[in-house]
């Protein structure tokens, strides 16, 4: 099951995050935090850390965990994921560097990465909580459609659909083929999940997910998690039923 919160618009949707989170954090300053990046989450990323400074929260003991990375991208390439958390979160706050993970995208053995970085989401003992964005092809991290629910940290290759709108964000519009994500199944053990979707363009696979478990639309498997949530914007809602 997974309980619907429908805002207005993004500016309520982000600040009711925004305060669940910070609550989250004041209750365990320890906390693991699974993060999402997109265009989404630049307004609650914004909201986040204007809320932790607003109630003087530290980050320094928050751990956290990114989704996933472009393959090929360092840290410091402008459009890696690494890049936008810096960005938009970590260079706001006191996060603590040597608790941020992001999956490196210029490891020498790919493969060797994604596996050491599912190994330090258990050593940390998994994620308490997970944010998620979603692609409009129904994706959660780069887990794309096909993805087995069964699936751990890996590297992925990218839907053309989604290099084709993840375009903008490159100068040359040239998308890595591939990407580093944690898998389905990693992101199901979280204990607890946000799935945040706005925008009109993803109500029709929004509500498709929302039907049934299917691999063919991946984060409709959160359809099985006993403690997620729908934040949605009027728009990205339109299709629900009330
Ligand atoms: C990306 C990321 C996802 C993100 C999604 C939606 O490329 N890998 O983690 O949630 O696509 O992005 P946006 O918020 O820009 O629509």
């Amino acid at each position: 099951m997974i309980d619907i919160v429908t805002f207005q618009d993004m500016g309520e949707l982000s600040q009711y995050l925004a305060d669940s989170v910070t609550e989250e954090i004041v209750k365990n300053p320890e906390i693991v935090l699974g993060l999402a990046t997109g265009k989404t989450f630049i307004p609650i990323y914004d909201a986040l850390a204007r809320e932790l400074v607003a109630q003087e929260v530290s980050a320094e003991k928050v751990v956290t965990f990114n989704l996933d990375e472009y393959v090929g991208l360092a840290s410091a390439h402008k459009s890696s994921f690494s890049f936008y958390m810096y960005e938009h979160l970590w260079s706001k706050l006191d996060f603590t560097p040597s608790r941020t993970h992001i999956p490196s995208g210029t490891a020498v053995n790919l493969e060797a990465e994604a596996k050491n970085y599912e190994r330090l989401i258990q050593l940390a003992g998994g994620i308490d909580l997970q944010l998620l964005g979603l692609g409009v092809n129904g994706h959660i991290g780069f887990n794309e459609p096909g993805s087995s629910f069964q699936s751990m940290t890996r590297v992925v290759e990218l839907d053309e659909s989604t290099k084709n709108r993840n375009a903008a964000d490159f100068d040359d519009r040239n998308v890595p083929d591939r990407a580093i994500t944690v898998g389905l199944e990693t992101i199901m053990k979280s204990r607890k999940i946000f799935l945040v979707v706005t925008g009109q363009e993803k109500a029709e696979i929004l509500s498709k997910g929302l039907e049934k478990p299917d691999e063919n639309v991946p984060f409709s498997v959160l359809l099985n998690h006993p403690n997620s949530t729908l934040l949605v914007d009027a728009q990205a809602g339109r299709l629900l039923k009330k």
